[in-house]
């Protein structure tokens, strides 16, 4: 697990070794005024500039003490970078942050564990990670939730899609919901048509493995509902109209929509926010077989509304679809979809920074500050009315592409809200859901963006 290299310093009995906080104004003090200190810096270019790493030895030729150059007002992605420069013995030393408030502990701890997650269902690690004691005053709790949510995350985008195929990415829904005491249903197969799901349905019923629902609730009834929803598509091969080979190739990440509504949906039910909390996630496989939708096919909705089929790659915006209506018809406080819903968001913003489309100001302005709060940040885009033309069809209520490429994120988004009610606050996250640049703390891989700053937005709101 994530959090194997903490130890409790109060349990255990170890000498622990500190490790202090040191900007270049600090280093002068931190360092003592011992000659050796200093020339020990001086000798090792060691600055204090953030990330630097100063091991400072002992007389008896063992590890003294580590400086670690962090800016004044340090992330928790500024602490990850420790994490790489520390040595690692046998048996293993312990190291305990010190000097630091309890808001810095805690980042410095969350810090300290997102950097020590790593991938290991196929293969185990091949280097040992250094231990560390709790800092003193760190938010033990929130430091836990939020690193498993986002190893959950992670784990589930990095896990191929033969091995996170709709019944198992249903079953790691159902998995979170046992743990938490939540109630779990999944709609499967041909019982997504008796019950209404047709666009679900129609994207997955190619695939050997059935489509499905997965819908997660918990806690109290009577409390202000928060709906998630994520774009669970556990490959996406673009059907008929099939992506190239070089498009292909990531997409087992295509649910990791469904993996940060799901670490958040954790985190949430973690932190016992008072929330009536409803997850869903459509489980499908885009894939090719006689059976497969067509382009031009026209098809139905739950919400009734009809979508001519432009592109059968343009997939997730089609089971968003049925899984949105169901939401909407309850009029939550907050539906809060998550989807690696189109490669134009990445194309305006990067793969690093998530697009937010929201109806609702007062929703996007708590999100975004949140997120520039927790150094999780989004950018907001525009839910741009004349764009709304595009996605007119001649045959049907609907087209699922644009007649332009143009402006592809805010046609999707567009699309998306047509199955949302004018007056019920909706929040929509376009992602990448996936690392391609390794920075301290996050590898290449599967990650969750904007999972850490919705559940600050929701702790802000519904939190004790
Ligand atoms: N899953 C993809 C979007 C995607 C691709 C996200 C690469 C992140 C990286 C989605 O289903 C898709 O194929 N979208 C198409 C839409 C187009 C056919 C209108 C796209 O973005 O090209
Ligand atoms: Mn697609
Ligand atoms: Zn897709």
């Amino acid at each position: 697990m994530i959090l194997d290299t903490f130890v409790d310093a109060a349990q255990a009995d170890l000498r622990l070794i500190p490790v202090s906080p040191v900007t270049p104004d600090t280093l002068d003090s931190k360092l003592g005024s011992a000659p050796e200190a200093r020339a020990w810096a001086a000798s090792h270019g060691f600055e204090g500039k953030p990330g630097q790493s100063l091991v400072m030895p002992g007389t008896g030729g063992g590890v003294e003490r580590v400086l670690f150059g962090v800016p004044d007002e340090a992330t928790l992605w500024d602490w990850a970078a420790l994490v790489p420069t520390l040595p690692v013995s046998s048996p293993p030393a312990v190291f305990q942050i010190q000097e630091v408030d309890p808001d810095q502990a805690t980042r410095a701890a969350l810090g300290w564990a997102l950097a020590c997650y790593r991938f290991t269902r196929y293969k185990a690690a091949e280097t040992d990670l250094p231990c560390c004691a709790w800092p003193e005053g760190a938010d033990r709790e929130a430091v836990t939730r939020q690193a498993e949510a986002v190893a959950l995350a992670r784990d589930m985008v990095n896990t191929p899609a033969e091995d996170m195929g709709p019944a198992e990415l249903a079953g790691t829904i159902e998995g979170v919901a046992g743990r938490h005491g939540a109630q779990f249903t999944c709609i499967e197969g041909e019982d997504l048509l008796t019950q209404n799901y047709p666009c679900i349905h129609a994207v997955g019923r190619a695939a050997a493995r059935a489509p499905r629902l997965a819908d997660l609730t918990w806690g109290d009834e009577d409390a202000p509902k928060i709906t998630l929803v994520g774009k669970g598509v556990v490959f996406d091969s673009g059907g008929l109209d099939l992506k190239p080979s070089a498009g292909m190739k990531l997409m087992k990440k295509d649910m990791g929509g469904s993996a940060s509504a799901l670490a958040l949906a954790h985190a949430v039910m973690a932190a016992g926010l008072s929330v009536r909390l409803r997850l869903l996630v459509p489980c499908v496989e885009n894939a090719v077989s006689g059976n497969a939708f067509r382009p031009l096919d026209v098809l139905n909705t739950r919400k009734g509304k009809t979508v001519e089929v432009g592109n059968t790659d343009a997939e997730g915006r089609l089971v968003l679809a049925d899984a949105l209506a169901e939401a909407d018809s309850e009029g939550p406080d907050l539906i809060l979809d998550f989807a690696t819903l189109t490669g134009a968001a990445r194309v305006a913003l990067g793969t690093e920074l998530p697009a937010l489309f929201c109806n609702d100001n007062a929703w996007a302005d708590a999100y975004l500050a949140a997120g520039r709060s927790v150094t999780d940040p989004l950018w907001r885009m525009p839910l741009h009315e004349p764009y709304r033309r595009f996605i007119d069809s001649p045959v049907a209520d609907l087209n699922n592409i644009g007649t332009t490429g143009m402006g592809g994120a805010i046609t999707a988004a567009l699309f998306l809200r047509e199955f949302i009610s004018t007056d019920q606050a909706w929040a929509h996250v376009d992602t990448m859901g996936w690392t391609d640049s390794a920075q301290a703390g996050r590898p290449v891989g599967g990650d969750a963006f904007g999972v850490r700053a919705a559940l600050a937005m929701l702790e802000e709101r519904y939190g004790a």
